[in-house]
């Protein structure tokens, strides 16, 4: 290769950048404008021909701006002869994996297709939603895990004690099973509903006693609140002392804090794959260990 290059997009800077210190690799530097139309322009002088490049872009909200501004830095730099490798700490789409409802678009089977397209040879996440998301990938994508981030600084902080670790629905059990382990409690999984149409969140489990237990409750995204909030509020009603919220991607929009206080969330604890006020947890080393095991 005639150079190793990492390209900071706009979504990741802080991020980015770390990644870039950690891994050795050089800046490359790149402009990204947005007109008063909302119009993407993307600007890139380095000639990068035969190189290796990194883009560190996440795509939370505005989705789609962060998503095109992949999509333009990316192909220009494999137009240019780059080979690049799309490092996407949160993957946008990723819940859209089947047809739940009859004429749905399956969303991330499209944003595997146009990362392909735009010429991305591989994809580094973190905690991708699920497995079926990354089915839909035609070439090679890999998804670090910060559980274990999340789980040293919950221990680090004392932010609980001798903890219950809830998985609020089937989904979360695996991720929560690792948690459990580090933190040292056990785990119990609730069973969650979401209608389909309108986006509402039943969450129920009937043999629970908690009285007096601190609880943590953990899931990959949290976004409205609706799902970590209705958890929380059945857990107080089993006798829980104090329950927190631990995921990978906060997301936190439609006003979640809220709704998360209302229920009686103590703490909120995500990682920095979102850039937020609930971002305490640097997931750099979990994507740079991988790094290392992919770079020739
Ligand atoms: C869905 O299955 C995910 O794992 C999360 O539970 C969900 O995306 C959280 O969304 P919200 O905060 O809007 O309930």
């Amino acid at each position: 290769m005639a150079g190793k290059y990492l390209l900071v997009g706009p979504a990741s800077e802080e991020l980015g950048r770390k990644i870039c210190e950690k891994t050795g690799r050089e800046l490359l530097e790149s402009e990204f404008k947005v007109f008063p139309d909302g119009e993407t322009k993307v600007t890139i002088k380095k000639k990068v021909l035969d190189c290796d490049v990194l883009i560190v872009q996440s795509t939370y909200p505005p989705v789609d701006r962060h998503l095109i501004q992949l999509f333009f830095a990316a192909h220009y730099l494999s137009q240019e002869g780059a080979r690049v490798t799309a490092i996407i700490p949160y993957l946008a789409y990723s819940r859209q994996d089947k047809e739940f409802l009859p004429g749905e678009v399956v969303s991330i089977g499209v944003v595997a297709h146009l990362l392909r397209s735009a010429g991305v040879k591989r994809v580094v996440t973190v905690d991708i939603h699920s497995a079926e998301a990354m089915a839909h990938f035609s070439f090679p994508i890999f998804s670090v895990s910060a559980i274990p981030y999340l789980a040293t600084y919950v221990k680090e902080k004392k932010l609980v004690e001798n903890p219950i670790v809830v998985a609020p629905d089937f989904g979360a059990s695996k991720r929560n099973e690792v948690f459990s382990r580090l933190v040292g409690g056990e785990m119990i999984q609730l069973s969650k509903k979401r209608d389909r149409v309108t986006g509402e969140v039943k969450i129920v489990s009937s043999k629970l006693k908690l009285e007096g237990r601190d609880a943590v409750i953990v899931d990959d995204i949290i976004s409205t609140g609706g799902t970590v909030s209705e958890a929380a509020s059945l857990l107080y009603k089993k006798g829980a002392r104090n329950v927190i919220a631990c995921c990978t991607h906060p997301l936190m929009v439609e006003g979640a804090e809220e709704k998360l206080r209302a229920a009686g969330v103590k703490s909120i604890v995500g990682t920095n794959t979102v850039l937020s006020k609930y971002s305490f947890v640097d997931v750099s080393d979990a994507i740079v260990s991988h790094l290392r095991t992919i770079d020739e």
